[in-house]
């Protein structure tokens, strides 16, 4: 169809000879059928992970540990009979195992599974677990694609930005500004670990992607291709303070993406993302003295209330909150809302008296919002308010608890700074610099998810969303559950040391210095108990259960023969909700089943196992 505002239409419409006019139409409709509108980017090769614990054995892709390359070869056999010198495919020669590491490539078949490192219980027994994973998220994603397809409320990243500074590896590499391909790489990156992502959401499932301003515009457009433009919900603006490294205007500010799975099947569900104005809970708390201290009488109640809002400070966001206040016999502190209906109905149009003066009171012109019936129920428990002005209509007392929801702000100020002093305070010393604010991350679980939800971070670092599901949960009696899997990978400056040095990653010079090993596993730890690393009191603790894992990488033939399931049994644990016991190892009657999920090992046992299953569904002990 032509377009009076494009000039190609234009034009192909002043052509006088009808068949070429609409031959040359035809024509410009084909190509416009091709042309690619969107974000245009070359797919760089496929990553790959270094197993630092692997052996070297004969068909295994190695690299070499001083990643002075980033070719891979196959190891072909070994020239020696103490397996010292391996030779290598291609023009890879012979080298010595020593300098050798095993590595996988992506899209190679990978066996995940989770060892054990650290388990934590401190909340009650039937409470979920959360759970962090240390290792390569493109292959964490795929293990919870096998445990939690379409099951996930909250997907929450803070990806490296890519600022050319951030200490960002693409493929054992630090990604800096000379590299041409910087941007292209990042978003090959990302649109790999996004796509197994996706399918990881619920349909009324949320993503927010934390991102600064190099990458803002170009993720934004990824996003609309993955997830279409009609599921984009906002881009929230964080100013967290003024940078002044800029040589012509301070961009202070952060962003986060946020994108529904499916917004259509999201707005069906209960209304969400409403959050309490800002002193609401300060002016709940005073409610509770007056009331108190005026001997549970509305009236004494109302007017030492008045006094306290008056007291308050001129620009303090309470004021606006005091304008009219009521209490209900019960004590609960009330603002006042409408009574009329939304749409006229003849059964919503009677009279009701005015106390004052017996008189009907002024109605609405669509009739009250209720019936008869539930009106008189309101009048006699003392919920509508009459004014001595008889031609003001009544109103409602409405608690102010509930009066007050308003929907999220895009932009917020918060200052920067906040989240480092907070995990200052956790260590006792420094050691992450640029963690996520755990304050502004509960405000946006418990806007966009609800209070069972599952919260994965596959970009975890420092541990900050697993901080923040749990101290929510602590707040609002939540039973919400993180999963968080992030690397060990070291700072740039303290690689570079390092590797100066001559360790590699795997060396027990290196290990324990990793953003997992050296903050997010003691900053969980430290949280949850309480107790810092070095023995000192930070805090009461969490009442929460949280265990620490590996991510390991199982021999299939190992895993075909039935050798492999100790790194399984917590896949399957996770799977089925991660709660309660575990089963760790196979029993002896082939079969095993918890309050939570069940596990077959031989098919000659489904008999039983079934059997076990039904008094289970029934009610019955087994
Ligand atoms: C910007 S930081 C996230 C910080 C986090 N929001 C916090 O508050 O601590 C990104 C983190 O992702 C981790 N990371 C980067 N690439 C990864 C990968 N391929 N697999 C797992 N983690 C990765 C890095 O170690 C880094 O700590």
């Amino acid at each position: 169809m032509d377009d009076e505002t494009n000039i190609l239409d234009q034009l192909v419409s002043r052509v006088a000879d009808e068949t070429l006019r609409s031959r040359l139409a035809r024509e410009v409709e084909l190509l416009r059928g091709s042309r690619r509108f969107g974000l245009v980017f070359d797919r760089h090769l496929p990553e790959s992970v270094k197993l630092t614990d692997h052996p070297i054995r004969k068909g295994v892709r190695v690299s070499l540990r001083d990643e002075s390359t980033v070719e891979t070869w196959r190891v072909v056999s070994f020239a020696d009979t103490t397996r010292t010198v391996a030779v290598l495919d291609g023009d890879g020669g012979e080298r010595s195992v020593s300098d050798l590491v095993v590595v996988r490539e992506f899209g190679e078949p990978i066996y995940p599974g989770l060892q054990s490192i650290e388990r934590i219980q401190n909340g009650p027994a039937d409470a979920p677990w959360h759970t962090v994973v240390n290792g390569e998220n493109f292959h964490a994603l795929q293990a919870l694609r096998w445990t939690h397809r379409g099951k996930v409320d909250l997907i929450y990243i803070d990806p490296p930005y890519n600022t050319g500074n951030d200490g960002w590896i693409y493929n054992d590499r630090y990604i800096d500004n000379n590299d041409r391909a910087k941007s292209s790489k990042w978003l090959s990156f990302l649109e790999r670990r996004l796509e197994i992502a996706s399918s990881l959401l619920e349909p009324t499932g949320v993503i927010i992607v934390a991102i600064g301003d190099e990458e803002h515009h170009r993720l934004r457009m990824l996003l609309d291709q993955m997830f279409g433009p009609e599921n984009f919900l906002s881009d929230v603006v964080w100013q967290g303070g003024r940078k002044n490294d800029s040589r012509y205007v301070s961009n202070g500010a952060d962003y986060m993406l946020i994108y529904a799975k499916d917004e259509l099947a999201l707005a069906e569900r209960e209304i969400r993302w409403r959050e309490e104005k800002p002193g609401v809970h300060d002016v709940l708390v005073a409610a509770k003295v007056v009331w108190d201290e005026a001997e549970h009488d509305e009236q004494a109640a109302e007017a030492a209330m008045r006094k306290w809002f008056r007291a308050q400070p001129k620009d303090s966001p309470i004021k606006a909150l005091g304008r009219y206040v009521y209490f209900l016999p019960d004590g609960t502190l009330c603002r006042d809302s409408d009574l009329m209906s939304p749409n006229p109905r003849p059964n919503l149009q009677y009279d009701i008296l005015h106390p004052a003066t017996g008189k009907p009171a002024v109605r609405h012109p669509n009739g009250w919002r209720w019936t008869r019936e539930t009106m008189d129920r309101m009048l006699a428990e003392g919920h509508i308010i009459f004014r001595s002005d008889p031609s003001v209509p009544p109103r409602l007392k409405k608690p102010l608890e509930d009066a007050q929801g308003q929907v999220a702000r895009s932009v917020f100020d918060r200052e920067r700074t906040h989240a480092g002093r907070h995990l200052q305070n956790v260590f006792g010393d420094t050691r992450f610099p640029y963690p996520k604010d755990h304050e502004v991350l509960m405000r946006w679980i418990r806007l966009a998810a609800p209070k069972d939800a599952i919260v994965v971070d596959f970009f975890g670092g420092s541990g900050t969303t697993t901080e923040a599901v749990m101290r929510l949960n602590a707040e609002d009696g939540g039973t919400r559950q993180s999963i968080l899997v992030t690397n060990n990978e070291l700072g740039a400056r303290e690689a570079k040391r390092l590797r100066n040095e001559g360790f590699h990653p795997g060396d027990p010079e290196w290990e324990p210095k990793g953003v997992f090993e050296y903050v997010c596993r003691p900053r969980i730890s430290t949280v949850v108990t309480g107790t810092r690393p070095d023995g000192s009191k930070y805090s009461d603790g969490l009442a929460a259960n949280v265990e620490m894992f590996r991510l390991t990488y199982l021999d299939p033939g190992r895993l075909r023969s039935g050798r492999e399931y100790g790194p399984v049994a917590p896949l399957m644990w996770m799977e089925g909700g991660a709660r309660g016991e575990r089963v760790d190892e196979v029993p002896d009657d082939g079969w095993a089943l918890t309050e939570s999920y069940g596990v077959l090992f031989s098919i000659d046992a489904l008999t039983p196992f079934a059997n076990a299953v039904a008094k289970a569904a029934a009610g019955e002990a087994p």
